[in-house]
């Protein structure tokens, strides 16, 4: 499977700084004989104004969050369908800041997953233990319950495996950690889903740079990376891209 490489720029960037960004990244791109798919999620409001210049780059449009309803009373927020309607194809669910700041429960996530599938979306599921989960050695029960509780049914989307304590920190989890759980979560996956368990794309994220990410990217099960940081500039993204190859 084709890695896939996704920018989640959480509550950053503004109109012409954003434009020139995916501008160097589409050029970079370019000039890469062979690349994985590449996502970038920016905020809501530059999704519109980046759709059409992603058009013919190989880079697809993500959103951060989307609302489980279809439309109605439901102030500041924004649907499956209106993302779909702007040209996203992705969208983020569940990050850790969303649960941590909205306090989103995994039963959300999952009516949130099943309303950006039925838009036409793919959704990518984010699940990840806390420092203390890990330290109290709950770390597999928490992904277990968080992949059981956030998937709906005839779930097709990504999964992203993103361990708290290591987003944001400058240092990814070690490879042996990830080893570990991409293989518990696709045990899991396999025992929630079936056959279908076994092609569900999971990602890591937390931390990823161009330096962890050559040794991130070839472990088994790992389909690819979710960047948060270091995917705010060109210099420290296409390095990860290019990686990825
Ligand atoms: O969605 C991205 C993750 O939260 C990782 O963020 O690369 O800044 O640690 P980070």
């Amino acid at each position: 499977m084709m890695q896939m490489i996704v920018g989640n720029w959480k509550m950053n960037g503004l109109g012409a700084s954003s434009r020139d960004l995916v501008t160097e990244v589409a050029q970079g791109l370019a000039a890469m004989p062979s690349a994985p798919q590449v996502v970038v999620c920016p905020p809501f409001t530059l999704l519109a104004q980046l759709a059409p210049m992603l058009k013919g780059t190989g880079i697809l449009l993500g959103a951060q969050d989307c609302h489980q309803a279809a439309s109605g009373a439901h102030t500041g927020d924004i649907s499956a369908a209106m993302l779909a309607d702007v040209g996203v194809e992705y969208v983020i669910l569940g990050h850790s800041e969303r649960r941590r700041d909205h306090g989103e429960l995994d039963e959300t996530v999952r009516e949130k997953a099943t309303a950006a599938a039925a838009a036409g979306l793919t959704p990518i599921v984010c699940v990840g233990e806390s420092e203390d989960q890990r330290a109290s050695g709950e770390c597999r029960d928490a992904i277990g319950w968080q992949i059981k509780g956030s998937l709906p049914d005839g779930f097709s989307g990504i999964v992203a495996y993103e361990p708290i304590w290591a987003i944001g920190s400058g240092v990814p989890a070690s490879s042996q950690d990830i080893a570990d759980m991409m293989a518990f979560i696709r045990a899991e996956l396999v025992r929630q889903f079936g056959a279908t368990g076994k092609t569900i794309r999971i990602l890591y994220g937390g931390s990823v740079n161009a330096r962890d990410a050559a040794t991130i990217l070839p472990i088994a099960e790992v389909g690819g990376a979710l960047v948060g940081s270091a995917s705010l500039r060109a210099e420290t993204f296409l390095p990860i891209v290019r990686a990825a190859v």
